[in-house]
């Protein structure tokens, strides 16, 4: 029989980024005993890597600025795929929750007459993010766990979940996981779940997202028997590093081109201006490319370089593709020939000490390349808007692992602002069902220990498959096959490629025992990377239309059918099962704020 380091929650928050510790600093303040999970340290969660702001219409930089606009944008932005109540709940709320981290301490930039200061973002109508310099999710964290470990919150670091349990009525009770330094198994009794695990980069091969970003809480999710939304919507980050080779993917902030950076092909030829889409040439129109946006209050102004990420990373892969990209595959990313070295180096200190540290580059001086990067996954565990309850009793999902609010692309800063909003509201809702139940839901100790001898199997046996090389595979596999150009026939040769790597993962052997031993911690996040994937491509096959971050090569165009549904998926008796659901029907009065035709994206 194993033994358990065993512990007894009322509600258990898995990860410790935004999202997890806003929703522990809640449910800890309504008197549930909390506990946070994270992989790695505290104050290393990939939230750190937001780097630009978080999104709020506090309009200190645009008076004019308001929920309903926000909304609206973000409603664009994510081609009106959204979850509306979502998005209007997060348009609605941000305001709150940036003077909220002001209150707790956080040093957000100002303006010259002392109010935070809002800088300019892709696909927001006005400058609306909040930020601190270009090191803003790392002020987050720092606010959040303060709050939290003051509050009293307990947090198991370097610790991993590999699967929860429900009771017989099919409600959650608890978790089972394992200390990544000593491999000691350990057992959580818990009445309530808060999955905050962030996203699924480490899918794909050129990804922004640090080395937790596993899907390890969407297929959580999946294997508890909770939906998934809109799986096929992948963000690339139109901006990452391409060069040098061991840093290709790192994440250049849009604040760069919040700031005045402009992207520019081998030619020099600013080529954003080509790829201008029908929806938001009307605003495009009164350009002045060299205009100096920041304290312009008198008409909009909008550069094409900060058009939603969807259409920027589409751009650059054209341009690249059409043989204009730079000797490493990208474009240039020039801020040297606009802004100050003053400016520079004091609005964006992290890229000017990336570029100088990492590639040798004084991006006050030259203009530097950069390229797209899986940087965010719009779909994941499909929540309802008010508390982020899932299908499953008990468990609740906030941030970058739940679904909706995002729709087919998200707007750079709308993810700070989510965390957060999101994070306390399904922290709250976590803790109110934890509260309201009689007694804790009973663990099953049958599957408990079978799930305990299963997460054992890499290190025994003689399996041949190295954990290192599957992963290789299945990132190479997902780059080429279903990355931001997808076809029909390639999306069907990468189904049965993941179905050979997970025959190929029966087999997978790591060597060394528990103590600390990544290979063996990889293989077991690779049952979640390959079950995630499946669900990612069988979503793509599903939607025949262009929408998004979601771009089909043989649906080069929205359709007006598929405008209108969700992709829902869910783990079956046999297998994945995808289905599509009517998008909720959004209230006249929300609606009427895209009389205008805003809601062209519907095809
Ligand atoms: O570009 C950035 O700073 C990323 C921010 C975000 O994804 O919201």
């Amino acid at each position: 029989m194993p033994e358990y380091e065993t512990h007894e929650y009322d509600v258990l928050v898995i990860g410790a980024g935004g999202a997890g510790l806003r929703a522990a600093v809640e449910a800890s303040s309504m008197g549930a005993r909390t506990a946070v999970i994270t992989k790695s340290l505290l104050g290393k969660a990939h939230t750190v890597m937001a780097e630009g702001g978080m999104a709020a219409a506090m309009g200190n930089v645009w008076p004019q600025d308001n929920w309903q606009v926000h909304f609206r944008d973000t409603m664009r932005g994510g081609k009106m795929l959204n979850n509306w109540r979502m998005a209007q709940i997060h348009a609605q709320e941000a305001p709150d929750r940036v003077y909220e981290l002001e209150e707790w301490g956080a040093l957000f930039d100002r303006t010259p007459d002392g109010r935070i200061l809002q800088r300019d973002f892709g696909g927001h109508r006005y400058a609306r993010l909040a930020h601190v310099g270009d090191r803003t999710g790392l002020e987050m964290i720092r606010i959040l766990q303060q709050r939290g470990v003051h509050q009293g919150l307990d947090v198991f670091a370097e610790c991993t979940i590999n699967r929860l349990f429900k009771d017989s009525q099919g409600r959650i009770a608890g978790a089972i996981g394992y200390r990544r330094e000593t491999g000691e198994l350990l057992l959580f009794k818990a009445k309530a779940v808060v999955l905050a695990t962030g996203g699924a980069g480490r899918i794909w091969e050129i990804t922004s997202n640090s080395w937790e970003g596993t899907a390890d809480g969407h297929a959580l999710a999946l294997y508890a028997g909770a939906d998934m939304i809109d799986m096929e919507c992948i963000q690339f980050h139109p901006t990452g590093m391409v060069w040098p080779l061991s840093v290709k993917g790192l994440l250049v902030t849009e604040g760069v081109r919040g700031d005045g950076g402009t992207l520019k092909n081998i030619d020099g030829k600013r080529f954003m201006f080509d790829y201008i889409p029908a929806m938001f040439a009307a605003e495009t129109a009164d350009n002045e490319p060299e205009a100096d946006r920041w304290y312009n209050d008198k008409t909009v102004r909008r550069t094409p370089d900060l058009l939603p990420r969807d259409e920027v990373a589409r751009a650059i892969n054209s341009e690249v593709k059409a043989g204009r990209g730079t000797e490493h595959g990208g474009v240039f990313l020039d801020i040297a020939s606009r802004r100050s070295p003053e400016y520079i180096r004091s609005r964006l200190p992290s890229m000017y000490h990336q570029f100088m540290q990492l590639a040798g580059v004084d991006i006050t001086k030259e203009a530097f390349e950069v390229g797209p990067t899986m940087h965010y996954i719009m779909g994941g565990v499909r929540v309802e808007a008010e508390k982020q309850g899932t299908a499953v009793p008990g468990l609740y999902a906030a941030g970058e692992v739940s679904g909706g609010m995002h729709g087919g692309n998200r707007l750079g800063g709308n993810s700070l602002s989510d965390l957060v909003v999101f994070g306390r509201r399904a922290g709250m809702g976590a803790a109110e069902y934890a509260l309201g139940l009689t007694s804790a839901p009973a663990l099953d100790q049958a599957d408990v220990d079978e799930r305990a001898a299963l997460m054992m199997k890499p290190l025994e046996g003689d399996g041949r498959e190295n954990p290192y090389a599957i992963h290789t595979a299945l990132r190479t596999l997902m780059q080429n096959k279903v990355g931001i150009i997808r076809t029909e026939s390639e999306l069907q040769e990468a189904l049965v490629e993941i179905a050979s790597l997970k025959e190929r993962l029966t087999r997978v052997k790591a060597g060394g025992d528990t103590k600390y031993n990544p290979g063996w911690h990889l293989a077991l996040d690779l049952e979640h990377m390959i079950t995630v994937a499946e669900v990612v491509t069988r979503a793509a096959i599903e939607r025949k239309e262009s929408r998004g971050g979601h771009t089909r090569d043989d649906y080069p165009n929205p359709s007006p059918e598929f405008g209108k549904v969700n992709i829902v998926d869910r783990l079956g008796p046999n297998g994945v099962e995808v289905r599509q659901e009517p998008l909720p029907q959004m209230p006249p009065e929300l609606a009427e704020l895209f009389a205008d035709g805003g809601d062209d994206a519907h095809g």
